[in-house]
């Protein structure tokens, strides 16, 4: 008898799923390893009669079909942010049904994983300095210590939300630059210190924010560029990067996420190109997944079992890697943009192999240590 994985998914306006297409390679990479995939939303869950009306994908007739199922034995959970609605029910769902197993779990907002992972003296030299934002003193202090800062919202995701102040020669203020809530990119504007809150009035500095060591990524032709590392549990349990590539922001952003415009390239290429030398490629290359593995190790200490997490790092001009942020929720194209589809199938693999891991060991994911803050990572979406 095949195995059950349901993907726990959101409805978006129009009882659009977001991540149809995934779910759909899941579904044939399910098959092919004895496990059957349904999808379904917290909608779709009747409570009373403990069944769910979830989509199964049906390969021969390419298309998706529903069926009312038992609840599966594992859940992976893809339902990202998306307004306080889909939050509540979402949460509701999880607390309600807490004796289901699950591969994937919220983690926590940008600030909170900052702390944690403060803790940890292998990762300590590997995060920028952050702090939360409380005033304009306290920014204009960490200002005079850094010639870039990025203000970002702790729960924001996608690029939404995120400034860039960088230090003009000969003390003549700040160039400002970033993207408003809805990505739309701000234009370049001159500010001083003291006027940053009155420019950002609204945006919730106090509340939402913190203030972020800026990493120098520009490139020649001015463009930022960072790295997205995926790093999954294997088939046997253990954590491995499943790949890792470069993205190069539009012109004019001070971010690199793809949905805001970015493209992707290969960490290779990219790395080749900014540090020539083979043996310098190759010492950011092992920097950078040990520093992705022992991110992952700890977490899970944190937060119980989960299966993946997107990482996003920066590497300086002197090659030194840097974490900006951790994905629970990752997408994987970046691997299907740059074209390495070997990597891109073994990100859809991953997940079910783990499920099929957890469900032979039988043994529930260790909810030994209890998830700390619950409260959205934002859309954790593309960073999603
Ligand atoms: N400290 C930083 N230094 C340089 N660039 C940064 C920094 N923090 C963020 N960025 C840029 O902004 C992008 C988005 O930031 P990130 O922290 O990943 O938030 P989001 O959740 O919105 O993706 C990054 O991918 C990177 O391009
Ligand atoms: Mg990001």
């Amino acid at each position: 008898m095949s195995t059950q994985l349901g993907v726990l998914a959101m409805y978006m306006p129009g009882r659009k799923l977001e991540e149809l297409s995934f779910y759909r390679k899941l579904s044939i990479y399910g098959q092919k390893l004895g496990v059957d995939v349904f999808v379904f939303t917290p909608d779709d869950v009747d409570d009373n009669r403990s069944r769910i009306h979830a989509l199964a994908y049906n390969q021969a007739a390419r298309s998706w079909t529903r069926r009312w199922i038992g609840f599966p034995p594992i859940i992976y959970d893809r339902c990202r942010y998306h307004g306080a609605d889909n939050y509540r029910k979402i949460t509701r769902f999880r607390q309600k049904y807490t004796k289901l197993r699950y591969l994937s779990r919220p983690l926590a907002n940008k600030w909170i994983i900052h702390r944690l992972l403060s803790e940890n003296e292998n990762i300590v030299p590997h995060l920028p300095s952050t702090i939360h934002y409380k005033s304009r003193k306290q920014l204009e202090q960490f200002l005079k210590k850094h010639p870039i800062v990025y203000l970002k919202p702790k729960s924001g995701t996608g690029g939404r939300g995120i400034v860039r102040l960088q230090r003009l020669r000969g003390g003549r203020g700040y160039l400002m630059q970033g993207r408003d809530a809805e990505r739309r990119i701000l234009p370049a504007t001159k500010v001083t210190a003291a006027n940053i809150p009155v420019r950002l009035a609204g945006w919730g500095l106090q509340s939402k924010y913190i203030v972020q060591q800026g990493i120098p990524l520009e490139l020649k032709d001015g463009r930022v560029h960072d790295y997205r590392m995926l790093v999954q549990k294997d088939g046997h349990g253990k954590w491995q990067v499943t790949g890792c590539a470069g993205r190069i922001g539009p012109p004019f952003s001070v971010t690199s996420n793809l949905h805001g415009g970015g493209t992707a390239i290969s960490m290779e290429t990219m790395l080749k190109n900014r540090f020539g030398t083979e043996e310098k490629v190759k010492s950011i290359k092992e920097a950078a997944y040990t520093l992705g593995l022992h991110i992952a190790e700890h977490l899970e200490t944190k937060f119980g079992t989960f299966c993946e997490a997107g990482i996003d790092l920066a590497v300086d001009p002197s090659g030194h890697v840097w974490l900006l942020e951790v994905n629970p929720k990752p997408s994987r194209d970046v691997f299907r943009l740059t074209g390495d589809l070997q990597t891109y199938r073994r990100a859809i693999r991953r997940p079910i192999e783990f499920a099929l891991h957890l469900l032979e060991k039988k043994a529930a994911p260790k909810a030994d240590t209890k998830p700390l803050d619950l409260a959205p990572q934002s859309q954790q979406n593309e960073s999603h």
